[in-house]
């Protein structure tokens, strides 16, 4: 599928996810088959204002590409300046533009899904930061189902964003109100796709290839975005592309698990230096060895861990080495 003129490998994409989905985690993602990317959400007005910390966060390596780069916002004019200003210095394939996320300090001033309360807004917003850019990049919106079960307005919000000039749009198929709790609704994701004519991209609970081309076959969307499925399994991608393209699928042996989280956390640790970068890393490593004998206690020696020796050891160790 394509993003304007971007072909996104096999229409499948890692999810946005703020805290996790850093330069390390997309890399361990595109290597081991995700199609497009996401940055972590960058606040609109923080990039306005120079704010140097929220521009690391939006940092676009070549390997990962094509990747997405996402703001949050509410005031068109802000977004579109801060549209002009990341496509200049990152050069995102595309933007995409928050209309989902719950957190209540986001919600509360306004942003992310709140934005799905006000459809003409969303509209607004779009329609701005497509007249800033032109055709440099393409727009994409990241949204729910609706903000809460009284307000499920999916298929309105999309064909505001498609009218100001989307060129595609990320449904997560559970409302505000859910979190991140079930059930998703599927419908809704179908009924986007047939309202709309720019790309419809599923998301919500793809664990494994199979949900993958169930959500593909029971929505007829152009695409699938995976979050937290990828915690901790990069591999899953791999898997995913397997079962779209009706390969067999191989899981990965312990040694290619044990040498992926090494690696992962080489990067991470490399990018963030060892202070941060250890303690970053005690999440991800937990998420990796979920499910190896003895995972509850090594979780409490992966978070103990100081240094990047002794991560890397307890790595070994976890994975039987
Ligand atoms: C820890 C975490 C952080 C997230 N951060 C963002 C974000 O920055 N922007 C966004 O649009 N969605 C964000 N999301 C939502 C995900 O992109 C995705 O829509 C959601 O997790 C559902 O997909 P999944 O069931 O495959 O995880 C976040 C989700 C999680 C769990």
């Amino acid at each position: 599928m394509k993003i304007g003129n971007v072909e996104i490998k096999n229409g499948v994409f890692l999810a946005p996810m703020a805290g996790v989905t850093d330069l390390a985690f997309r890399y361990m993602c595109k290597k081991y088959g995700a199609g497009g990317m996401v940055t972590e959400m960058v606040s609109a007005k923080a990039i306005c204002y120079g704010d140097r910390k929220t521009a690391k966060l939006a940092y676009i390596s070549d390997f990962e590409r094509p990747c997405g780069l996402q703001l949050f916002g509410s005031e068109p004019d802000i977004m579109a300046k801060a549209a002009l200003i990341v496509f200049d210095m990152f050069h995102p394939e595309f933007i995409d533009v928050n209309m989902g996320c719950p957190a209540p300090k986001i919600v509360n001033n306004g942003e992310g899904s709140s934005l799905m309360k006000n459809p003409a807004l969303c509209y607004e917003i779009v329609s701005r930061m497509k007249a800033a850019l032109g055709d440099r990049c393409p727009i994409t919106v990241k949204m729910r189902r609706g903000f809460d079960k009284d307000s499920i307005n999916a298929v309105e919000v999309a064909e505001m964003c498609q009218k100001g000039g989307a060129d595609a749009v990320f449904v997560h198929a559970r409302t505000r109100e859910q979190m991140y709790m079930p059930p998703v609704e599927y419908s809704t994701i179908a009924e986007v796709k047939k309202a709309v004519k720019i790309p419809v991209i599923g998301n919500g609970d793809i664990m494994c290839g199979r949900d993958a081309v169930k959500l593909r076959e029971l929505t007829g969307c152009d695409g699938v975005m995976v979050g937290r499925a990828a915690q901790g399994n990069p591999f899953v991608f791999d898997e995913i592309n397997a079962f779209l393209e009706g390969r067999d699928y191989t899981p990965p042996t312990n040694e290619q698990k044990r040498d992926c989280v090494k690696e992962h956390i080489a990067r991470l640790i490399e990018d963030k230096g060892e202070y941060v970068g250890v303690r970053e890393a005690r999440k991800h490593v937990a998420w990796y060895i979920k499910g190896q004998p003895g995972s509850a206690s090594m979780r409490n020696r992966v978070n103990l861990a100081e240094s990047t020796s002794k991560m890397m050891s307890l790595i070994d160790e976890a994975f039987g080495f």
